[in-house]
């Protein structure tokens, strides 16, 4: 039986949209995958992205692409605050959504988006692409043939000194600026999938005359006792580094941890650093996409490797620590939700 192409749409051809376009021609995925349509709030970057990437259909507005007919899949690459919105207009359009991280600006949003799509019967993930890299399968593995014995400590950071410029994501409020949801997702992830959800935070940061945190430290205790040690920053360049100890080794991730394509093993049975090189890849975005055509082969509504229910709980964990440094993000709203019977905002 001759395999499906699936159809992509892209939302929001910023930087990341280039660099998730770049993987999609990557010949594991391109055998499978066509880049159909980029939709743009302004035509013009729409087809300029379309012709770059050679993409069949360029839209001056999300709704059209949403509404094609012939796309199966989106990918939503905008800012964080419009991640609610979009996903729920694909979900409600039937369309599979892979969303950019983080899934929604807090947690009630990410499980009204979880339950909409089981509803409807759509694939919901959030692209936490690291989840899917060699790297992360290997360390996973590791753990698992306890070659590290128990974890009892997480050291990881995501941190860099992002140009100040308050009307952009990064740092304006309205678009789900700040470090926690940036990168710090990166570090909550890790410690999610290696120790599970945590049971106490101490937390400090700095805010924005804006109130988004500029940076944070939290030290999470763990149900097994475990800790970990995590920080973000978009006001500085932190060490982008990862440890994982456990009473029978260590797992060092040198700088930048979060895509690395190696790691360093020392057991308590061998004195020295065994260097683990996993496979080069072309910009890491290749196994997420991979991951997702297997899904939709499957007929599967989530991955079994990054779950929608793992998103929640990451989403939680990110509104109880915005919560303690008493971080807000005002709702914003797409101005064709209505017309798209899109439900009231939460
Ligand atoms: N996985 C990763 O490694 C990674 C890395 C960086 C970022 N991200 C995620 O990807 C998303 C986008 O990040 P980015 O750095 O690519 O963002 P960006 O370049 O600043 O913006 C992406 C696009 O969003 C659209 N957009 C829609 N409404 C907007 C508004 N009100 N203001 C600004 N742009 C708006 C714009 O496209 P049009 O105006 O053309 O529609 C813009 O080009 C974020 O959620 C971020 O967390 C992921």
């Amino acid at each position: 039986m001759q395999e499906k192409i699936y159809n992509w749409g892209i939302l929001g051809p910023g930087k990341i949209a280039k660099k998730f376009a770049e993987a999609l021609q990557h010949p594991t995925v391109s055998r499978r995958c066509k880049l159909y349509g980029v939709a743009s709030r302004d035509l013009e970057r729409a087809v300029d992205f379309a012709e770059t990437f050679k993409a069949e259909k360029a839209y001056g507005g999300y709704e059209q692409l949403i509404q094609d007919p012939e796309v199966d899949i989106i990918y939503i690459a905008t800012p964080h605050a419009f991640h609610f919105e979009l996903a729920m207009a694909c979900i409600l359009n039937h369309k599979h959504v892979l969303v950019e991280k983080p899934m929604s600006l807090n947690r009630e949003q990410t499980h009204f988006l979880v339950e909409k799509a089981i509803e409807h019967n759509t694939f919901l993930m959030e692209a936490l692409w690291t989840r899917f890299l060699p790297m992360t399968e290997s360390i996973l593995d590791d753990i698992k043939h306890n070659k590290l014995g128990d974890i009892r400590f997480i050291k990881s950071d995501f941190g860099f000194p992002a140009p100040n410029v308050p009307s952009g994501r990064l740092f304006n409020p309205r678009l789900g600026g700040g470090s926690i949801l940036d990168v710090g997702i990166y570090p909550l992830f890790l410690c999610l999938l290696i120790l599970g959800d945590f049971t106490e935070a101490v937390i400090t940061g700095t805010l924005s005359d804006q109130h988004i945190d500029l940076n944070c430290q939290a030290v999470l205790k763990y149900k097994n006792g475990a800790t970990a040690l995590i920080a973000s920053a978009i006001d500085t360049q932190l060490p982008i580094t990862t440890e994982i100890t456990g009473t029978k080794g260590q797992i060092r991730i040198p700088c930048p941890w979060y895509k690395n394509d190696h790691y360093y093993l020392k057991t308590t049975q061998n004195d020295h650093s065994e260097k683990v090189q996993l496979p080069a890849h072309t910009n890491g975005f290749e196994y997420e996409i991979l991951e997702v055509i297997d899904c939709l082969d499957k007929g599967l509504i989530h991955s079994a490797k990054w779950e929608t229910a793992a998103s929640m709980i990451l989403a939680e964990q990110m509104d109880r620590l915005l919560e303690k440094l008493a971080v807000k993000h005002p709702y914003t709203c797409h101005p064709f939700s209505d017309r798209l019977n899109t439900p009231p905002r939460i």
